[in-house]
């Protein structure tokens, strides 16, 4: 092989364009990827990425544009072609069949796929479950319906590396991950790229970008903006190119310590579920944000829902406001005002179908209709509107379904759905998750306004900057049990994991 072919990178995307009706969701792209390298591509929400990935993927067909792979160009008619041409893609959204085992999933990719005439299951089966065991330990056998979100996200990459690619996307892959989990996944990613496979990573996490990439580019609004060596930039510098403006502060300012109140709005006392959570107590109070820290499976999803009635058995107390709550099910506890995002926005936080101002407005009808009950439709889409600028949502039409939305930009739906209803309490499982730096900080913003105008916020979330930013006090949950409490100063990475972990406050050593 000559020098020149040696250089010549596996991948070269030149002036690609696609659009979407009237939206123009890449304006011509370039995109270089060169062998054995981990290219990070960054973007606000609904700047292309996805779309690049299908096109490269054989999901979407470009309007116009070049893809050169290995120096020849190629039209990638289909998924199944591209599996063959040595390219796997891990989905945004994860795409499983719940209904059958974790095993099958795997192989109907692999066999879709195939390049050789006859499959070789066994040795399909001994590959898939070594991959599985190396990303944390998810049963071949299992239902993938029985499987949490992170150990789902989990079989989608072991999907894509059990076909043998040239070329391997991830989408977003940690926004479902522990960290641990993230960690061993970025140990397989560089074990991939030293054996020569060239990764293309998709994240809002600057950090892991830092941490594991080694050049970077950066879309805007469906327009190639850079491309950088990671050592030779910086996390602000790219933030600024996605953006196109300098973010001052990440976080809002926290409350004041005279603003600090003793009223307490949300009381819960001794909250048990057979199995899930036992004795659970803890107070919102007027004007904070309160944080759930705690491992993934420790228990803060199912307490949460739990106090909504949205899953299973609840004993114990729930006061608003002073007064005793008696729910049945979640639609008592909207009425109440209190209300739950979910962690899952696909599984049951949003319609898909359905249309951005449906989907919004779904929590309370009543709200858009007329007095005779019928659905104002003008009010409907005013209502989406309104809250969809405050989150700086990206859409072509509010009637348009949410399913053609960029995932960030579904969350924000999600998010807006919540906000809707004027809750007295709202809880937020992973709210930021997916979502682009700039939209955070905005979302973080509506967050302590809510507080400050006296709702209870009350925020989970796996990303410790963002509970320790954004709260003013954290619980930390521990097998279902709350294990202690942060809050100031006290509430750092160390202090949250060693609780989370141990189950008590670390003692000083004087
Ligand atoms: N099937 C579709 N129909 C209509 N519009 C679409 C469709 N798919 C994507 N879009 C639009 O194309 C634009 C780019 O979306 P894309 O999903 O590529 O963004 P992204 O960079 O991946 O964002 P995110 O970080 O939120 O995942 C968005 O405006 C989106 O609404
Ligand atoms: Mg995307």
């Amino acid at each position: 092989m000559s020098a020149g072919a040696a250089q010549e990178p596996i991948l070269k995307i030149t002036g690609l364009v696609k659009s979407f009706g009237s939206i123009r969701a890449l304006r011509g792209v370039d995109f270089e990827l060169r062998r054995g390298e981990i290219h990070a591509l960054a973007g606000e929400n609904g700047a292309g990425k996805s779309t690049l990935m299908n096109i490269i993927d054989g999901i979407l067909m470009p309007d116009s544009g070049e893809i050169r792979l290995d120096g020849q160009v190629v039209a990638i008619k289909s998924p199944a072609m591209a599996q063959k041409l040595g390219i796997g893609l891990v989905h945004q959204e994860i795409a499983l069949c719940p209904d059958i085992s974790v095993a099958e999933n795997i192989f109907m990719a692999a066999t879709n796929s195939s390049r050789a005439p006859l499959m070789d299951y066994p040795a399909l089966r001994r590959k898939a479950a070594e991959i599985l065991r190396q990303l944390g330990d998810v049963d071949p056998a299992a239902m993938v319906r029985s499987l949490s979100i992170s150990q789902q996200q989990l079989v989608e990459i072991a999907k894509a590396l059990t076909l043998d690619c040239r070329v391997l996307i991830l989408d977003e892959p940690t926004a479902a991950l522990t960290e641990r989990e993230a960690r061993i996944l970025f140990e397989i990613m560089r074990r991939l790229a030293a054996q020569g496979i060239s990764i293309i990573y998709i994240s809002h996490r600057m950090v892991e970008i830092f941490d594991n990439c080694d050049r970077v580019t950066v879309f805007r609004d469906g327009q190639y903006i850079v491309t950088l060596n990671v050592a030779e930039t910086t996390p602000g510098a790219v933030v600024s190119a996605m953006v196109g403006r300098v973010i001052e502060d990440l976080y809002p300012p926290k409350q004041h310590p005279q603003d600090r109140s003793d009223e307490v709005i949300l009381d819960v006392r001794g909250l048990s579920a057979t199995s899930r959570f036992s004795d659970v107590s803890f107070q919102v109070r007027k004007g904070e944000i309160l944080g759930f820290a705690g491992l993934i499976g420790a228990g803060r999803s199912e307490i949460v829902k739990g106090i909504c009635r949205l899953e299973g058995e609840v004993t114990g107390e729930v006061r608003l406001a002073g007064k005793p709550l008696a729910l049945a099910h979640y639609g008592d506890s909207i009425a109440q005002g209190l209300v739950y995002l979910s962690e899952d926005r696909k599984g049951d936080g949003l319609f898909l179908e359905m249309s951005i101002a449906a989907n919004v407005s779904a929590l309370r009808l009543r709200q858009v209709a007329s007095a005779a009950g019928i659905i104002d439709d003008g009010r409907e889409a005013a209502q989406a509107q309104r809250l969809g600028a405050r989150l700086n949502l990206k859409y072509g039409a509010i009637d348009q379904p949410v399913a053609h939305l960029s995932g960030g930009n579904q969350q924000k739906v999600a998010i807006a759905k919540m906000l809707s209803v004027d809750p007295r309490i709202i809880f937020l499982d992973e709210p930021t998750r997916g979502v682009d730096v700039g939209s955070k900080a905005e979302i973080h913003r509506i967050l302590r306004d809510l507080a400050n105008r006296g709702i209870g916020v009350v925020v989970i979330s796996s990303e410790l900057p963002e509970l320790i930013g954004v709260c003013d006090r954290v619980v930390v949950v521990r097998e279902g049990r709350i294990a202690g409490e942060l809050s100031g100063g006290d509430m750092t990475e160390d202090a949250i994991i060693y609780l989370a972990s141990v189950g008590q406050q670390r003692r000083q050593v004087a």
